[in-house]
């Protein structure tokens, strides 16, 4: 059984998963940014996703942290791709990756003081204000903190609450930065507005240096972040949780593996089965 856990969806083995029955997930995530106004073969594609599982959606290049305005186009396109794919849940990064014109080609954690609270906290109302929902904004994995006036616990309560929007609580980032900043990563967890997790990520990384470890999805899960998962899921409500793989991408035997590990901690502490209880997962509330 196959309890709330998806898969990101990849182009990489996106034929093997649909003609194969070894990866079974309840739903799949995928990049708005990497399927909206496509044509042809790869259409064809994602429609057989759509008929076969939800879908939920998580954004790469909202750039919600940028100080210049929202791109509405961009968000016109969004819209429209939720609408025609039914897709109910819109995730983004607490990060920029934009200014001042310049794509960065990364997502760049927001500077952790009180003009960004406000300032990130109204776009992220005017974005839900647009899509007609509730998003989920994700805690990043970051290196250096940027002009940080207080922390970043303190950063993440204050725009939940202030845009009344959802966390997405991604457990190897709170490990990873955990690990590289040296803090505690239950007392992290514990410290955030847990009531307001709408969605999991769990995914691997790289230890690159004795003392730094890089966030690359391209590694199995370790055995301290299924050991932070299954702190995380004692403490939250059940939501849908994702498994994700961007790169180094193993047979999906072994996927479904990890799969199977994340469904087996949720068994012990959620009850609600959304695979089999209803087609679609929840929207974010
Ligand atoms: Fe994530």
């Amino acid at each position: 059984m196959n309890k709330n856990i998806g898969i990101g969806f990849r182009k990489d083995f996106a034929e093997e998963f649909l003609s194969s029955d070894i990866l079974h997930p309840a739903f799949v995530e995928l990049a708005p940014e990497n399927w909206m106004g496509i044509g042809g073969y790869w259409k064809k594609i994602i429609q057989q996703v759509a008929e076969k599982y939800p879908i939920t959606s998580h954004g790469l290049s909202l750039s919600i942290g940028s100080p210049e305005p929202l791109d509405w186009e961009f968000l016109k396109q969004v819209k429209s791709f939720l609408k025609e794919h039914n897709i109910q849940i819109y995730s983004e990064h607490l990060s920029f990756s934009k200014c001042d014109n310049a794509h960065l080609y990364d997502l760049l954690p927001i500077p952790f003081r009180e003009d960004t609270i406000k300032h990130v906290a109204e776009r992220i109302k005017q974005v839900q204000d647009f899509l007609e929902m509730k998003i989920a904004i994700e805690n990043v994995s970051y290196y250096t903190p940027v002009a940080a006036e207080m922390s970043e616990l303190e950063v993440i309560n204050a725009i939940v609450k202030e845009a009344d929007c959802n966390l997405l609580l991604d457990v190897n980032n709170v490990y990873v930065n955990a690990f590289n900043h040296q803090y505690n990563a239950k007392e992290f967890i514990k410290g955030l507005p847990l009531d307001k997790v709408s969605y999991i990520h769990m995914a691997g990384h790289e230890q690159v240096e004795p003392d730094l470890i890089i966030d690359t999805h391209g590694q199995d899960i370790i055995l301290p972040v299924y050991d932070l998962f299954d702190y995380t899921t004692q403490r939250v409500r059940s939501v849908p949780v994702l498994l994700e793989r961007d790169i180094n991408i193993p047979a999906l035997e072994h996927l479904q593996s990890e799969m199977d590990k994340l469904v087996e901690i949720t068994n012990n502490h959620w009850k609600i089965d959304y695979a089999n209880s209803k087609r679609h997962i929840p929207a974010a509330v």
